[in-house]
């Protein structure tokens, strides 16, 4: 029996019953953790997420339209080694074995995203009924397979028809994405229960639409502002059609945040604090929940009045069931008002002694962080529920045959999720933890480098390989 059969019989066992390899003896258990799955309570809920771009492949058939994302990575230059998500992990065609790996970790929810250009192909108008498929076919495997489906209605693909019509700075966008929210809940509500209208708002808008880094490429604020005004306006609407369209709807909307930790913590209340603060975290919470701009903290902002309408802002407020937050890192910052982001790297981890450990996006690996922001979430009166629907990391791997060896993977989540142990056993509501990524994609402008998933992929033969983290999870979750 060779290495991969042996241990796909530990995995599966004769009665098909999720015997881990670790019990098999075939990876040593490490060190014994001082916490297990059952601390966080029967409810708490485990899942992986991805996104339809950076997994899903067959970016032009069926009908699918394109979306900025294949525009922007069609374009040399614009990603490392001209790469692109036309074939990606081809999860357009593996959906149900890759649905499949949610189970074998014993994780109870897949987190995915709908491609918007896919159901719309010009983003209004002409519905294209095989994309309409495709998702009844994601959805109802993860149903069959026990799986619970988890929904984000946008992670970054506009359709390039809408942003030929000035895309996220046209205030049209908000019936252009009401129309599409407005379809995709009520074809697949009566099986979607957990729903995301967003995912990072801050990501996009700042990175799309400032930096010029992520598709479509512009900067500078004349683009920034109006886009996040009115994905600000898309938010909440999409929030409302979500529970007018969806009985018994869990609706929610995810956010990127970091804790913003001055070089000298003498600074910590200072200016450049309060308006890094205000542009990474509170510019996207703070709005649903009735607290408006932070036009104080961030003067910058004020140049959005012009496209507030009356009305608008009690229009961007929404009483979301949950609020997902997606934390990787903190931003380090220095109190010279140099914004290290704008050079490309966002936690300026030079500035550090002694240099701590760093990820391959070079994102400095920060435990604490999670705890931090949790708390943070936890201080605001109207967020009740919180689930991390996103944390992880990129680490080079070690293929050996049949394994895959991710040693400071299975590390990081294990601190990680020792600080949302800690926030929760201090009360806060954390209801749920999704690891990013199932599965290794097309990670954005840094294209295939990085690799973030449980899951190894190889892209020559699409073969998956669930890494020793996967295989972690697989173990600690089968105790909860
Ligand atoms: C995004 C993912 C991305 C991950 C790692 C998150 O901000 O939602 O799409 O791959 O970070 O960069």
């Amino acid at each position: 029996m060779d290495r991969r059969e042996a241990i796909r019989r530990a995995m599966m066992g004769s009665a098909g019953l999720a015997l881990a390899p670790y019990a098999s003896g075939m990876i040593q258990p490490e060190q014994q953790l001082d916490f297990t799955a059952a601390d966080f309570g029967d409810d708490f809920l485990w899942g992986a997420a991805t996104a339809a771009y950076q997994i899903e492949g067959a970016w032009n058939v069926d009908g699918k339209g394109p979306s900025i994302w294949d525009t922007f990575t069609h374009k040399r230059g614009n990603v490392q080694n001209n790469e692109n998500g036309d074939v990606s992990c081809d999860f357009y065609h593996s959906y149900p074995s890759d649905i499949g790996l949610i189970k074998q970790m014993n994780m109870d929810v897949f987190r995915f995203s709908t491609a918007w250009t896919r159901v719309l192909p010009n983003g209004i108008g002409q519905v294209n009924q095989k994309g309409l498929d495709f998702y009844h076919r994601v959805i109802d495997s993860c149903l069959e397979q026990g799986a619970q489906p988890w929904l984000t209605l946008y992670h970054w693909d506009l359709p390039q028809a809408l942003e030929d019509k000035g895309g996220w700075q046209n205030r049209d966008v908000i019936n252009w994405f009401e129309e599409y929210v407005d379809l995709i809940t009520r074809t697949y509500g009566d099986k979607v229960k957990n729903w995301m209208v967003m995912n990072e708002q801050a990501s996009f808008t700042i990175v799309g639409y400032m930096l010029g880094m992520h598709a479509p490429g512009k900067m500078w604020p004349k683009n920034f502002l109006p886009t996040c005004h009115h994905s600000t306006m898309c938010q909440a609407d999409g929030g409302r059609i979500i529970r007018a369209n969806v009985p018994d709807a869990n609706v929610g909307t995810t956010f990127s945040c970091s804790p913003i930790d001055p070089v000298n913590e003498k600074k910590r209340h200072d200016k450049t604090t309060r308006r890094f603060d205000a542009l990474v975290n509170r510019l996207y919470i703070e709005p649903p929940q009735g607290l408006g701009y932070p036009m104080e903290d961030l003067p910058m902002l004020r140049k959005m009045e012009k496209y507030i309408l009356d009305g608008d802002m009690k229009r961007v407020e929404f009483d979301f069931d949950f609020y997902g937050l997606q934390n990787y890192s903190r931003m380090v910052t220095k109190s010279n008002g140099i914004i290290p982001w704008m050079a490309g790297n966002p936690i300026a981890p030079k500035n550090l002694k002694p240099r701590p450990e760093i990820t391959e996006m070079k994102w400095e690996v920060h435990p604490e962080g999670i705890y931090d922001m949790l708390k943070y979430f936890d201080k605001y009166e109207k967020i009740d529920k919180i689930i991390v629907t996103e944390n992880g990391c990129a680490f080079p791997d070690v293929v050996e045959g049949d394994f895959v060896h991710d040693k400071q993977r299975k590390k990081f989540y294990q601190d990680y999720l020792r600080q949302v142990l800690r926030a929760k056993r201090e009360g806060v509501n954390v209801a749920g933890y999704f690891a990013w990524s199932l599965l290794d994609n097309f990670e954005w402008a840094e294209g295939y480098h990085p690799r973030f998933g449980l899951v190894h992929v190889d892209f020559e033969t699409q073969k998956r390989t669930i890494k020793d983290s996967g295989l972690w999870f697989q173990e600690f979750l089968s105790e909860g």
